[in-house]
């Protein structure tokens, strides 16, 4: 039944694959009359240069936002401001800012750069990601799910906090949302703190889910450390979409996919697979709340182990205050900053 917190319930009880009943991130814009509503708000958006971040970034765009994008391949990213500025009604704005996540340093100029642009912050969606890849290091000696997926948006995340802090308001508290994944739920997908990344027995997809569950943790940090002090934090996973995250799957995995009809059935367009991100980065119902993981346009319930590949739940291991503070203070120390 539908509820404040799921209110779509009724769309996704029987899913028939992309476009069907299911909303878009626009209906979210629509049904909650977001649409031109936000002139005085600054949105940041990583991975908008692909996938659902190109659409996450449309649908900011036309809430009339103030909106940045930190993007590794600024000449990839300006025929997509281009497009969405041509193609979407809405009187916003889109700056361009270039930051490569494998790179703690390229994250901090990125974040300074920002900073010299805008003095405030409503919005950060970490939407960015790599999935499955095979093991490699980055330049700052961590495995790269680790590092992009999590390690590089907690360093974007913490150096943007004072800021977001500091823009919150009594009817605009800020949000921080992790595009996490169900992929967190892998049998190993509990981070291994004593071996981040799990670079000595590096499996892909084990370092995905560890990945996504870092991201969550992350987030639930944030919501019970700041969101008393204004800055809320939700984590989000946005469905089954086919997009360039599947580039390091080999044909096989991908044919076993898409031979399971039960699966495809349950698989989203891209308009589709922005909207829980969208909802939770601007839903009025989303005021002053956070702490939760969102699948399907509501808070989801724990897994009970139930075959769906794609959704439905969040694994044990995704609310663990003691190992969520463990890690905060572990990647502090590694990517060398301090606490805001
Ligand atoms: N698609 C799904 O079914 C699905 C399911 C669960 C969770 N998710 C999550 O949703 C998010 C978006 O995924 P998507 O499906 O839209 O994937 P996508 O099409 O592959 O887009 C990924 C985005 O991340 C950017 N990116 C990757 N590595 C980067 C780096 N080192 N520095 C800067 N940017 C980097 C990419 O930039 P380039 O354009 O330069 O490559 C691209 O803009 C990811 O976090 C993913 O884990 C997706």
């Amino acid at each position: 039944m539908s509820s404040p917190f799921n209110p779509y319930a009724e769309q996704h009880k029987d899913p028939k694959g992309p476009e069907d009943g299911r909303p878009t991130a626009f209906q979210v814009l629509e049904d909650n009359k977001l649409l031109q509503a936000w002139p005085d708000k600054v949105v940041l958006i990583t991975g908008a240069t692909s996938g659902i971040g190109i659409e996450t970034t449309r649908a900011m765009y036309a809430t009339g936002a103030r909106v940045f994008i930190l993007v590794r391949d600024i000449t990839k990213a300006q025929p997509i401001v281009a497009d969405i500025i041509k193609s979407t009604k809405g009187n916003g704005s889109i700056e361009i800012i270039e930051m490569d996540l494998d790179s703690l340093d390229s994250v901090k100029k990125a974040a300074q750069q920002f900073l010299q642009k805008s003095s405030k912050l409503h919005v950060l969606i970490n939407n960015a990601g790599v999935m499955a890849c095979p093991r490699t290091i980055t330049i700052d000696g961590f495995e790269r799910q680790f590092a992009v997926n999590y390690l590089a948006h907690f360093t974007l995340t913490t150096l943007l906090l004072p800021t977001m802090l500091s823009s919150s308001s009594p009817t605009f508290n800020s949000r921080v949302i992790w595009v996490s994944s169900s992929g967190h739920r892998h049998a190993t997908g509990k981070p291994d703190l004593d071996d981040l990344g799990i670079l000595d027995h590096y499996e892909p997809w084990a370092a995905y889910g560890q990945s996504k569950t870092a991201m969550i943790w992350a987030s639930n940090y944030i919501d019970r450390t700041y969101g008393p002090r204004g800055v809320h934090s939700n984590a989000v996973h946005p469905g089954g979409i086919l997009t360039n995250l599947s580039q390091y799957m080999t044909k096989e995995a991908i044919d076993a996919f898409t031979e399971d009809e039960e699966a495809m059935r349950q698989m989203k367009s891209v308009p589709q697979g922005a909207a829980t991100q969208v909802w939770a980065a601007s839903a009025p119902v989303w005021e002053g709340q956070g702490g939760k993981y969102l699948e399907d346009l509501k808070v989801a319930e724990p897994w009970l182990g139930a075959v769906s590949k794609i959704g439905d739940g969040y694994a044990a291991h995704a609310y663990d205050a003691v190992n969520e503070e463990k890690l905060w203070e572990l990647s502090l120390e590694l990517a060398k900053i301090e606490n805001p």
